[in-house]
C-alpha cells in the first residue's frame, strides 16, 4: 500500500507541474521553454572554486550582467573522496548552490561529468578508482563502471525534481565531456551513460554533449539521443564551428558550450589574458547569429588545497592555484571592463536587469607577517604520521596507501660510505610529480618530473634518505589518465637500485586541522630545530585584524610550498617559477575575535626574513621562469 501512495504522489507531482517544459524545436532550430522560442546566454561558474557564503554574491552579478543561465560543473572526485563516502555539505553543499540559482531567477546547464576535464584535479575522477590496477578509464571496463554507476545513483536522483520539466530551474544535462577529444571512442561507454541518465532523469530531459569543433572529436563525441554542441573561444570563426557541428547536428539550436572568455595558467608559463573587446565582439557575432552560448569561466575561482589539475603536452605541466581565467567577474568575485562590455552586448539581444551592479568587494592590506621555524618537516613524522611508516622493498605509490593527495616521504638508509658525490637518478622518471632530498636533514636538491632526473648526494653509510614527495595535480585531459603519484618508479644512487624503504603518508592537513602548530603545548619541539631554512620546513605566525574581507598573500622571496590560514588550505605557491604571485585569501576564513594563525610549508628555501605580506591587490602576472 504504502508503495502505491509514493508511486500516486510521484504521479501527481508530474501532472501539476505539466505547463513547464523545456523542449528541443527542430523546425525552427532553438529551444523552447514553456513553448516559446528561448535562448540562452550562460555563463560557467564552478561552486566548487568558491567559498560557499560568496556563492550568492557571485551567483547575483551573473544575474545583473544580464545572463539567463549559469552552467556548472558537478566534480565526483569533490563529492566522493573515498568510495561510497559521499560529502554534500558546506563548500560542497551542491543543493544550497542550487538553491540559490533558482532564488535568483538564473537557469541551470548542468555538467555532471563523470569527467568533467575542467583543470581539475584528475578531471573529477576519484584517484581511487585508479586502486584497481590497469582500470580503463572512461570506457566500457565493468570496473570503472560500476563506480560511475554507484555515483550517479546519488547524485543524478538529487537532480530529477530540479529539472525544469518537473518544476525546478535544470534545463539541460551534459553527458560526459569532450569525449571526443578522448581516444577510445568507446561508444558502448556513451550508449550507457546515456541510459543512466535517462534512467534517473527521465525521458524528456534534454541530454546534450561537448566538443570542440573537429571532424574527429565530433565523430567521437556525439550519440543518437543527445544534441551536440560545440565549444571554442573568441580567435576561432563561429561560422566554420557551426557550420560543422551542422554536419553533426542538422537541426535544432546552435550551441556553444565553452565560449572561452580567457584561459587558464600553468606553472612556469606567462599569465593567459584575452581581450575585452575580442571577447565582447564573438559574443555579439554568435547572438546575432541566434545562437545559444555559454561563456567560459564567467567567474574562475581557486584551486584552492591540492585541488589543481595538469596538463599533459610533451611534458608534465600543472595548473597554478589561481583558475582567475581572466574571466569576466575575477577570482575575488569582482566586477570587470570585461563584464562591462559583455554586458553592453547582451543588452542588444535581451532585457539586461536595472540597477547597479554590486561594486568590487573591499580588498584589505593588512601588511607584513613574520613567521617563525616551528621545524623541520622530518622532526615531526610521528605525529605526521600517526599510523606509522609502511615499510616496503620498492616504493609503493600515493594511492598504495589510500593517500590521494599531499605529500608522502620516503626514506631509506644510503646503503655504503659517499665520501665525494654520488648521483641519486630517476631512471624512469618516476617521480611523480616533484621531490625534494635530503641526507640526515641536509637538503640535497629536488628532482621533477620529465626536467630534472637526478641531483647529487653524499652522505655515510646508514644515514637516512629522504625523497618527500609533491603530487602537485593529476592530469584532468589527454589520454595520461591513469597518473599515479608519488615513487611510480625505483630510484638509482650510484646506478644501483635503493630498496627498502619506509613510506610516511603525512595527514599535514589533519593535523592543522586540530590547530597544529599553533595551540599551546605545540612549541615545545622549536627548542631542537637547527636554524636552517633549506628543505621542507614548517613555519607558521599570527596576526590580528579589526575588520575583516579579503587579501592577497605574497610570500616574498619564498620559493615553494603551501599554505593554510586558520586550518583553512589555500592552495599552493610558486613564485619563483611564476606567473602567480599572490594567493587569495577568501576573508571568510579570516577572524577579526581571533588571533589569526597562518601556516607555511616551504619545501626548498625560505628567504632570511621570515616575511609574509597580505596585500590588497593579486598579482597574477609576475615573470615566469620555466625549470
Ligand atoms: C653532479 O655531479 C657531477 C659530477 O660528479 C656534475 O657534473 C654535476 O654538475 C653535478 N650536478 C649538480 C646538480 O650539482
Ligand atoms: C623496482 O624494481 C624491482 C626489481 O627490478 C621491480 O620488481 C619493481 O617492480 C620495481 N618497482 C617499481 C615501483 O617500479
Ligand atoms: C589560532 O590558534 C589559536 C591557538 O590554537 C586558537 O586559540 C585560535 O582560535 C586560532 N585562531 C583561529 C581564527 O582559528
Ligand atoms: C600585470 O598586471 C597589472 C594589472 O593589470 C599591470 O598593471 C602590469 O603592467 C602587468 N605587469 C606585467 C609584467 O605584465
Amino acid at each position: 500500500m504504502r508503495v502505491l501512495c509514493f508511486l500516486l504522489l510521484g504521479f501527481l507531482y508530474e501532472k501539476v507541474s505539466g505547463d513547464r517544459s523545456f523542449t528541443i524545436d527542430d523546425a525552427n532550430n532553438c529551444f523552447r521553454k514553456d513553448g516559446d522560442c528561448f535562448h540562452y546566454i550562460s555563463g560557467s561558474i564552478h561552486y566548487f572554486r568558491i567559498p560557499a557564503c560568496y556563492w550568492k554574491d557571485r551567483l547575483l552579478k551573473m544575474y545583473m550582467t544580464g545572463l539567463n543561465a549559469v552552467q556548472v560543473y558537478v566534480p565526483w572526485n569533490f563529492h566522493e573522496p573515498q568510495p561510497g563516502m559521499y560529502i554534500f555539505d558546506g563548500d560542497r553543499d551542491l543543493e544550497h548552490f542550487l538553491d540559490l540559482t533558482k532564488e535568483l531567477g538564473l537557469l541551470v546547464i548542468i555538467r555532471p561529468g563523470p569527467y568533467i576535464c575542467s583543470e581539475w584535479d584528475m578531471g573529477g575522477l576519484p584517484a581511487w578508482l585508479l586502486n584497481k590496477q590497469d582500470i580503463s578509464l572512461r570506457s566500457s571496463d565493468p570496473d570503472y563502471l560500476n563506480a560511475v554507476d554507484s555515483w550517479l545513483s546519488v547524485l543524478l536522483p538529487r537532480l530529477r525534481t530540479r529539472l525544469y520539466n518537473n518544476g525546478g530551474n535544470i534545463i539541460s544535462v551534459q553527458v560526459e565531456n569532450e569525449y571526443g577529444s578522448f581516444l577510445a571512442c568507446d561508444y558502448s561507454y556513451m550508449r550507457h551513460l546515456y541510459h543512466i541518465f535517462r534512467l534517473y532523469l527521465g525521458d524528456d530531459v534534454i541530454l546534450f554533449t561537448t566538443d570542440g569543433n573537429t571532424d574527429y572529436e565530433l565523430k567521437c563525441g556525439t550519440l543518437e539521443g543527445m544534441h551536440a554542441t560545440v565549444d571554442f573561444g573568441p580567435a576561432d570563426n563561429a561560422k566554420k564551428a557551426f557550420d560543422l557541428l551542422r554536419r553533426y547536428q542538422p537541426t535544432g539550436p546552435l550551441v556553444n558550450s565553452e565560449y572561452y572568455t580567457g584561459w587558464l595558467d600553468y606553472w612556469g608559463e606567462s599569465h593567459s589574458t584575452v581581450s575585452a573587446e575580442l571577447v565582447s565582439q564573438g559574443l555579439q557575432t554568435m547572438l546575432e547569429m541566434g545562437a545559444n552560448v555559454n561563456m567560459y569561466m564567467f567567474e574562475g575561482g581557486t584551486n584552492f588545497g591540492y585541488w589543481n589539475g595538469a596538463d599533459y603536452k610533451k611534458t608534465y605541466k600543472p595548473i597554478t592555484t589561481s583558475y582567475d581565467y581572466d574571466a569576466p567577474l575575477t577570482e575575488a568575485g569582482d566586477p570587470t571592463d570585461k563584464l562591462l562590455a559583455l554586458r553592453s552586448v547582451i543588452s542588444k539581444f535581451l532585457p539586461v536587469p536595472q540597477g547597479p551592479m554590486p561594486p568590487p568587494t573591499p580588498k584589505y592590506n593588512y601588511g607584513y607577517v613574520t613567521l617563525q621555524k616551528v621545524g623541520d618537516l622530518q622532526d615531526f613524522l610521528d605525529i605526521l604520521c600517526q599510523g606509522g611508516p609502511v615499510v616496503t622493498r620498492y616504493p609503493v605509490t600515493f594511492e598504495d596507501v589510500k593517500q590521494y593527495f599531499g605529500f608522502m616521504l620516503y626514506r631509506t638508509r644510503i646503503p655504503w660510505e659517499i665520501p665525494d658525490m654520488a648521483i641519486l637518478s630517476d631512471p624512469f622518471n618516476g617521480v611523480h610529480d616533484r621531490a625534494y632530498v635530503s641526507v640526515d636533514g641536509n637538503f640535497a636538491g629536488v628532482i621533477e618530473r620529465d626536467h630534472v632526473r637526478s641531483t647529487n648526494v653524499t652522505g655515510s653509510s646508514g644515514d637516512w634518505l629522504d625523497v618527500l614527495v609533491e603530487n602537485m595535480g593529476r592530469i584532468n585531459f589527454g589520454a595520461f589518465f591513469n597518473d599515479l603519484k608519488g615513487l611510480v618508479a625505483n630510484l638509482t644512487l650510484g646506478g644501483d637500485l635503493l630498496t627498502d624503504w619506509l613510506v610516511y603518508p603525512l595527514n599535514i592537513d589533519g593535523l592543522i586541522a586540530e590547530g597544529w602548530p599553533h595551540a599551546p603545548g605545540n612549541h615545545i619541539v622549536m627548542t631542537t630545530q637547527t636554524e636552517s631554512h633549506e628543505g621542507p620546513v614548517i613555519y607558521s605566525g599570527t596576526f590580528r585584524i579589526t575588520a575583516k574581507g579579503d587579501t592577497f598573500l605574497k610570500l616574498i622571496k619564498w620559493t615553494k610550498g603551501q599554505v593554510w590560514i586558520n586550518g583553512f588550505n589555500i592552495g599552493r605557491y610558486w613564485p619563483d617559477r611564476g606567473p602567480q604571485v599572490t594567493l587569495y585569501v577568501p576573508g571568510n576564513i579570516l577572524s577579526t575575535a581571533e588571533i589569526n594563525n597562518i601556516t607555511v610549508l616551504e619545501l626548498e628555501n625560505a628567504p632570511d626574513r621570515l616575511l609574509v605580506l597580505l596585500l590588497d591587490r593579486p598579482i597574477l602576472n609576475g615573470t615566469n621562469k620555466g625549470v
